[in-house]
């Protein structure tokens, strides 16, 4: 890393962008693999419709498209990044995506590596990314949420496999000596409840040579007590949210908009209510994308950057929360 270069004590808001594979699975598609029904998904999650990447399509693609166009909404020279953080936990090479991210941008100024931390990489990516623009050893970052949880998915499993699809999203942050956009974050995790939701290896045995085994690489489909997850997020996430408002001397009065991580409108509304935000602050796209792991929160936001509804300075609670488990919180303002 570079000697610090910039006094700085913040960081702004500056593009969003997002990416969603063409190809779509409804409910009632769904209903033709696994015992289900479009009333039941909906009714139990909100979700209607979800996206699955093409054969020919991988996370970095995704994560690509969505990354460029964060870059043409901030009109920034690509030589001008300085670092691009993938919050993925389904790369296409699990030696590291964000590489040849890199690679397809053209930024060959960048530095650039994968996080994984699932549904709530991307807040732990952007939280990370902002440290190093605060610490003035980079200007210019690319925080990107991508994932491909079609090829992880138990298919026969209807208790999870209504609720997943692919995507991607992006944003574009800049250090500033002037004021902090990123206003206050936390984050947590806990181990001991891993199990709630796994992604695990296969953990199949083979033999290289006499006696010496090894084991071969691969990866079991989701694993997942809903129920608990469930429980889980609508406990923590008003905790956490709530605490942050304490810490930064905000109420959640103040509050545009509220962008959780699009798991289950349940969980979206729960959350609203134990924090007192109104439903038409909360934003919702999930009807139409399902869960899009890492991905979520910045295709949340950039739909609604794009659409107009969030405007500049407008304040943002958002979280994450998932596997790990996991759970991260941020208040932001735009811009
Ligand atoms: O990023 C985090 C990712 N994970 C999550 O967000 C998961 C959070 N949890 C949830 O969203 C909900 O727990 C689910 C949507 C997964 C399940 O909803 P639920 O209201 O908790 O249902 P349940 O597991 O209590 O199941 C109720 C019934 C069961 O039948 P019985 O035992 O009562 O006869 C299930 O077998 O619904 C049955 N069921 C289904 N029926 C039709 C479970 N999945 C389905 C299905 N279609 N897809």
């Amino acid at each position: 890393m570079e000697e610090i270069k910039f006094n700085q004590i913040g960081v702004s808001f500056k593009g969003s962008g997002s990416y969603v594979p063409d190809q779509i699975l409804t409910n009632q598609k769904i209903s033709k693999k696994v015992d289900t029904s479009d009333e039941w998904i909906k009714s139990r999650t909100g979700i209607s419709e979800r996206r699955i990447s093409n054969i020919d399509e991988n996370v970095s693609d995704m994560g690509y498209k969505a990354a460029l166009t964060a870059i043409e909404m901030a009109n920034w020279d690509i030589e001008t990044i300085d670092l691009i953080v993938l919050a993925t936990s389904t790369p296409n090479d699990l030696f590291g995506s964000a590489p040849s991210i890199q690679a397809k941008l053209g930024a060959a100024n960048a530095v650039a590596f994968d996080l994984t931390a699932a549904c709530s990489g991307f807040l732990f990516a952007l939280i990370t990314a902002s440290q190093f623009l605060k610490g003035g050893s980079f200007k210019r970052a690319i925080v990107i949420g991508a994932d491909q949880l079609s090829s992880f998915v138990d298919w026969n499993d209807r208790r999870s496999c209504i609720l997943f699809g692919d995507g991607a999203g992006a944003l574009a942050i800049e250090s500033t000596s002037e004021f902090d956009n990123l206003i206050g974050f936390d984050m947590s995790t806990d181990g001991e409840r891993g199990s709630f939701l796994n992604l695990p290896s296969k953990n199949n045995k083979d033999s290289i040579i006499d006696n010496i085994d090894f084991l071969i690489g691969g990866f079991s489909p989701i694993k997942m007590n809903g129920q608990e997850v469930y429980k889980f997020a609508v406990r923590e996430v008003p905790i956490m949210l709530d605490n942050l408002f304490r810490k930064t001397n905000f109420n959640s009065d103040q509050v545009d908009w509220l962008v959780l991580h699009q798991a289950n409108q349940r969980i979206l509304d729960s959350v609203g209510e134990r924090l007192k935000i109104p439903r038409e602050k909360i934003l919702t796209n999930l009807e139409k994308y399902g869960n899009t792991s890492a991905a979520t929160i910045p295709l949340m936001m950039d739909e609604a950057i794009r659409n107009n509804r969030i405007k500049q300075n407008d304040i943002i609670a958002t979280s994450g929360f998932g596997a790990g488990l996991s759970w991260g919180a941020a208040i932001i303002k735009w811009g």
